[in-house]
């Protein structure tokens, strides 16, 4: 998709981080983006920001990992502008522990807003931008997509899992003859609030050591990361240039080149952490 003026974007998680730089980088690219976050004060915040900027754009409460929330998003993005051409399902959360540790809780959370909400979003917005005719759907992975790291399961199985639906659907759609095409977001080190994730998990869950060790030194890393301004412009691009992987972090492809080593060797197992 080349052109963006009067297009519609979706963005969710897009009330702080990586979600926010990358909306308000759609509205002054001359889209009208819809917002979608659970945090609501946040939400209202970002909305405000942009429409004193002068954009034109629409915040929407919704918890990604539930099915009729994004049903609803849906519906109320074409109700509101029309059409929908493109969507960044971006909200995510992580919870550290090692497995034997982790809650069941903290697997259907963690798998909820990272993974579910990707497909329920694909499977929401695909009809929509099909009808459209030409649209583009971003889905944030993570390097923890491409090489998982100790003590970080469920967000691993996660964002494994949407790198492997987001190369699923790129195939599906370049066998097509529509002008739609994804991209899958890696990002590394990124400078968000993502370890304070649990400022909105719905259910009351208990600290633990490996989580609160994983929030300090992962939180260390992170605030020491590339901006999320600079992770909008390569989803921009990408939507542009037709991209398919936008890897924040090129050093990453040594780690994935050490992962095939391993393969060959049948016994290394390289680790995502110092990546
Ligand atoms: N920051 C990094 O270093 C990094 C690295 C790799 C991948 N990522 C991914 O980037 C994406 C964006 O995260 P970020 O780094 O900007 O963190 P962030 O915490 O700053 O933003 C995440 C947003 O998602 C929202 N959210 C959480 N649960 C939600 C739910 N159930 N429904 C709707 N919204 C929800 C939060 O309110 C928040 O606004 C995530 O998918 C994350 O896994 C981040």
């Amino acid at each position: 998709m080349r052109n963006f003026e009067g297009r519609v974007a979706v963005v969710t998680g897009a009330a702080s981080g990586i979600g926010l730089s990358v909306a308000s980088r759609f509205a002054r690219e001359g889209m009208r983006v819809v917002l979608a976050d659970i945090e609501r004060e946040a939400l209202e915040a970002a909305v405000a920001g942009l429409e004193a900027a002068g954009h034109e754009v629409l915040g929407v409460p919704t918890d990604v990992s539930r099915w009729e929330e994004i049903q609803e998003l849906a519906a109320r993005t074409v109700e509101a502008f029309g059409q929908v051409n493109v969507v960044h399902n971006n909200a995510g959360v992580v919870r550290a522990g090692r497995l034997e540790e982790l809650t069941l809780a903290d697997w259907e959370w963690v798998l909820g807003v990272d993974l579910w909400s990707v497909i329920y979003g694909v499977k929401a917005f695909l009809p929509r931008i099909r009808e459209a005719g030409e649209g583009h759907i971003v889905n944030t992975a993570s390097s923890a997509g491409l090489q998982s790291s100790h003590e970080i399961g469920p967000y691993n199985v996660a964002k494994f899992g949407i790198v492997a639906l987001t190369e699923t659907l790129q195939l599906e759609l370049l066998a097509g003859d529509e002008e739609i095409r994804a991209s899958v977001l890696c990002p590394g080190a990124i400078a968000t609030r993502i370890t304070e994730s649990e400022r909105n998990r719905p259910d009351a869950a208990t600290q633990t050591e490996t989580n609160q060790r994983f929030q300090e030194l992962a939180g260390g890393v992170v605030s020491r990361g590339h901006s999320p301004d600079s992770v909008a412009d390569l989803v921009l691009r990408a939507i542009r240039e037709q991209e398919f992987w936008i890897l924040t972090h090129p050093k990453w492809i040594e780690v994935l080149r050490g992962r095939v080593e391993g393969m060959e060797d049948g016994r290394r197992l390289v680790t995502g952490f110092g990546g």
